[in-house]
This record gives structure tokens, sequence and C-alpha cells, in this order.
């Protein structure tokens, strides 16, 4: 039996629950999520919420900091919005019970310093900021009788009229869900859609991202018939542990914020060669640089120096970065922690208007996976949990006023087909493939590119996805076949997008075109035919 909503959001991340929340209570949501409400990117966030509160800061500076760091790409009139809504919705928080961490004896918001940022203004909670948003948030949406939370549901596909054949403007209707625990497909009706399902650091072999983000929501709106955005644009974390069983754990900025310093493995320090602000340079900057050392070299990874700040003030300010290094066998206050890059943050997606709004009536996309303009080519550090609370709350307000389109009432829409498929037995070629995609995109197009190496990539893809494809309609969907669908499409989109922009400008970088070119000052688009 199909449900039915008002609101259908996917993902439970700081995006997706803001959403939730700040909806009219007469709205039925639902919050579907493919694992629990407490795992998304949202929640391994450490940084925190970039916002305006120190005296000597202003709305001007930080406006000013993220246009720069988005090289001409980002949209000013949403950089502005989004800016200034950031305290409002950072006291809203707080008036929820979220617990900022504090200067010390003070009421006053102890604000981080993270690089690009000309002042200090990252409003955090110690080093687990994320944990601590989601935590209240997730509580709050619990508690509500209108919000519906589906964990451990995977959204397979959009169901929208192009799709399936109806005339007139393409509409979302609902999406197909997997319930992991059942095993079966379930169709969920809504008037409005909301993807909400973060990035696709799994695209890479290593990533400081979650398990879960393997890119289903740029997927399903390609499928869908979306248009795609600005994907060359995959930010590399200057610091991730390197350690084999660390799963690039994210080491913060923020301790570069507080005077950490980067070295080679035979403790010289490299960053002043590259940057006049060394270690709080742009991320990009910070990443290319750190990737250029290791290949020059031959490093397997450089150092990250913070014995300065001593243990003490390491455990109140950092304990959760201070307690995962000691379980890997390093003490922060003691010696320099080996560090290496890893993808973390896709600054393009689905396309979106200030509302949120895709070219699909009643979809809107809202967090990381979509490309909302306000980080246009580079993503100014901590600007991502804002865009998610500003983007969701702007789509609350759009809805609110306008209301939400009418549910179809699905008698034309067939339900789930699985057809002739049968189980498989040859799980070790979904492992094979998944393996070698996220091998080829972190050798091929990577932090550095080539035309060479992108022309490589898309032939290697393109080879896959086919073989890929035939798995899909001969055997029945798992959530690693579906997952590894998506980061082969997501891959591509990437590859593609990376060939079209014959320049280096912000996240994208290659040898073939090292300089920006005002031919490419805008943004890349793709678009399904369907
Ligand atoms: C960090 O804490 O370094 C991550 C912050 C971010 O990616 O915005």
């Amino acid at each position: 039996m199909p449900k039915y909503f008002d609101v259908l959001i996917i993902g439970g991340g700081v995006a997706g629950l803001t959403l939730a929340l700040r909806l009219d209570r007469k709205y039925d949501i639902s919050v579907i999520c493919k694992s629990s409400i407490y795992e998304s990117a949202s929640s391994v966030a450490q940084g925190g919420i970039a916002a305006v509160f120190d005296r000597e800061d202003s709305f001007e500076d930080h406006i000013r900091d993220t246009l720069r760091a988005g090289e001409g790409l980002s949209d000013e009139k949403v950089v502005r919005m989004c800016i200034q809504k950031g305290p409002t919705l950072i006291r809203w928080l707080e008036s929820l019970g979220v617990e900022f961490s504090r200067k010390e004896n003070s009421e006053e918001l102890d604000l981080g310093l993270e690089g690009g940022h000309s002042h200090r203004r990252i409003v955090h909670a110690k080093d687990i900021s994320g944990k601590e948003v989601i935590r209240v948030l997730a509580r709050e949406c619990l508690k509500k009788e209108n919000i519906h939370l589906f964990e451990h549901h995977f959204a397979v596909d959009l169901i929208s009229t192009s799709k399936l054949g109806f005339s007139g403007r393409n509409r979302v209707l609902g999406v197909y869900v997997l319930n992991l625990k059942s095993g079966e497909i379930e169709t969920f009706f809504g008037g409005n859609v909301v993807l909400a399902t973060g990035g696709a650091g799994k695209t890479y072999l290593y990533t400081s991202n979650p398990d879960i983000s393997t890119g289903d929501g740029i997927a399903m709106a390609y499928r869908s018939g979306a248009v795609i955005e600005n994907l060359e644009f995959v930010q590399f974390h200057p610091t991730c542990l390197y350690h084999p069983e660390a799963k690039s754990f994210l080491i913060s900025e923020a301790l570069r914020g507080e005077g950490g310093r980067l070295l080679r493995p035979d403790g010289s320090p490299f960053m002043h060669i590259y940057h006049a602000r060394k270690e709080l340079a742009p991320r990009d900057i910070v990443a290319r640089s750190i990737d250029f050392e290791m290949k020059k070299n031959g490093f397997d990874y450089v150092l990250l120096d913070v014995t300065h700040l001593g243990s003490e003030f390491l455990m109140r300010r950092f304990p959760s970065i201070y307690q995962k290094c000691l379980e890997y066998g390093f003490d922060l206050a003691v010696r320099p922690i080996p560090v290496v890059p890893a993808a973390h943050y896709f600054c393009g997606g689905v396309k979106t208007d200030i509302f949120g709004k895709t070219n699909i009536e009643g979809l809107f996309a809202i967090g990381e996976v979509a490309s909302t303009g306000l980080h246009g080519a580079n993503r100014l550090a901590s600007n991502s949990l804002l865009e998610g609370l500003v983007f969701g709350d702007q789509v609350a307000t759009y809805v609110n006023n306008k209301g939400v389109l009418e549910k179809y009432s699905g008698k034309r829409i067939p339900d789930w087909d699985a057809g002739d498929a049968v189980d498989s037995d040859e799980a070790v070629v979904v492992s094979q493939n998944w393996d070698e995609i996220r091998r080829l995109m972190w050798n091929y197009v990577g932090i550095v590119r080539s035309n060479k190496r992108l022309k490589r990539a898309l032939r290697r893809i393109n080879l896959l996805k086919s073989e890929i494809n035939e798995y899909y309609w001969n055997f029945k969907i798992t959530k690693d076949l579906l997952e590894l669908r998506n980061i082969a499409l997501v891959s591509e989109l990437v590859i593609r997008s990376a060939i079209t922009r014959k320049e280096s400008r912000g996240l994208h970088y290659t040898i073939d075109y090292p300089f920006k070119s005002e031919k490419f000052a805008k943004p890349t688009r793709i678009k399904r035919r369907l």
C-alpha cells in the first residue's frame, strides 16, 4: 500500500531536520533516512557553523570572504541572504537546547577560526558541533506528531511525470523506497518532495564522509531530469588522520585556527612557500600544497603539529579528536600526527533557486546535495551547516506561504516491479566495481587533474556503468548495488563536468589549463534528456 504525505523529506541531516521543524504543524511530513537519524554527514561535522557574532566582524566581511572563496561562481544574492540569516537561526537552535561552547567564565560564544575567514566566526560545540545540533533537532522531531520518521529506508528513485511518459511540465509525485529491514520496495507519494540526502564523498577512495554519502540524491535527481550544476568542484579536506584503520578520520581545520602547523616528515614547514596566510590559506590551496609536497617528495603523509596547545587545552577544546587520536596511538600534545587530504564536500549538486526549488515542479533540494549558489567554485569552511540551516528554513518559508502541491491519487502509477530479477550469488562483482570506481576517481579525478587522466576516467566509467546496468536489471536490488549504481553515475557526471571546464578555478585544478579564464566564469550544467 502506498503511503501519502504532504511533504516527503529524504535525508535527516541538519537541512532536512530544520525543514521538518520549521514547516507548519498542519502538514503531514515524512523524514526518510537511509540509516539511523543520528548517522549523517552533519552529525560528524566537527568545525561548526560560520556566523557573524564577533564585535569586530561584519556581514560584509563574511560575504566578502565567501565570495572570494567562490572565485566568481557564487550568487551574491544567495550569499547575502545566507549570511544575514545565520545569527537568527543559531539563536533558534539555542532556543531548542543546542549547547554551543562559551568563552571561559562568560556567556559569550567561543568563536573558532578556520581557513579563508578574516575573523573568528565559527560557532561550535567543542569539536562535536554536528552531533550536538543533530541531537537536539532529532529529539525535537521525534516529539512532533506530524513528523513521521522512516529510518533504514533507502530512496531508490523519484516518481516523476516525465519518467512515466505523462505530458506537461515535469512534476515529482513521490519516491520508491527500499525498506532495508524487510527488503521490500515501498511507494511514498508526496505533495512536495525535498532532497536532503547529503554529498557523494564515497565516490573517492579516501573520504572524510560517512558510508552513506553515495550521491543518491544527485543520481535520483539527474535520472528524473533535474539540472545538475558544478560537480567538478569537489573539496578535499587537507587533514585527515593517516592510519590504516582510521578510515580518513577528520582532523578539524579549527586546530590550524589555533596555530597548528603543517610540516614535512623531517619536521620542516612548507606552507609559507605556497600562500601568505600559510596554514590558514583557503582549503583548496592547503590541500593542493600537501598533495604537491607528497607527490614531489614521495611522502605517504605530512605532519600536523599542535603540541604547543598542551594537553589541558586540547582535551577541553577538542576532546573527541584528542581521544580518537589516542586510540590510534597518537598523543596530539606530545608529537605531530600524520595527516593526508581526503574528499570532503561536493560544492555542486542539484541546481536550485533561492527557495531551494529545482527545475522539476514540486522537487526541492537542500544541504550538500544542492547547488544553491552559496559556495560557487569553493566552499568556505563551516559555511555548509549554515547553508543547511538557512535552506531548510527557506523551503519551509516557501511551503508555509504557498502551500503544498496536491498529492497524486496514484491510480496510474505502477507499484515497483521487480520483474524477473533473482538473488545474485556474485556479490564480488559489486564490491570489485565499487573499489574500481573509487580508486579511479582518486587517481584520475583528484586534487590535480589533466585531460589525459579525465578522458581515461570517462572511458573506464562508461564501461563500468554498462556492466552495473546489466547487473541492476537482472538481479534483485540490494543497498550495495543501489549505491554502486549511484556512485557510478555521480562519478560520470563529475568527470564530464571536469572535462567541460577548460581552466583552473577554485577546487578544479588541471595541469593542462593552469589559469582562470573569463570564458569559463559560469557554472557547468548537465541535464539528462528524457
Ligand atoms: C573542519 O572542522 O575542518 C571541517 C569544517 C568544514 O568542513 O566546514
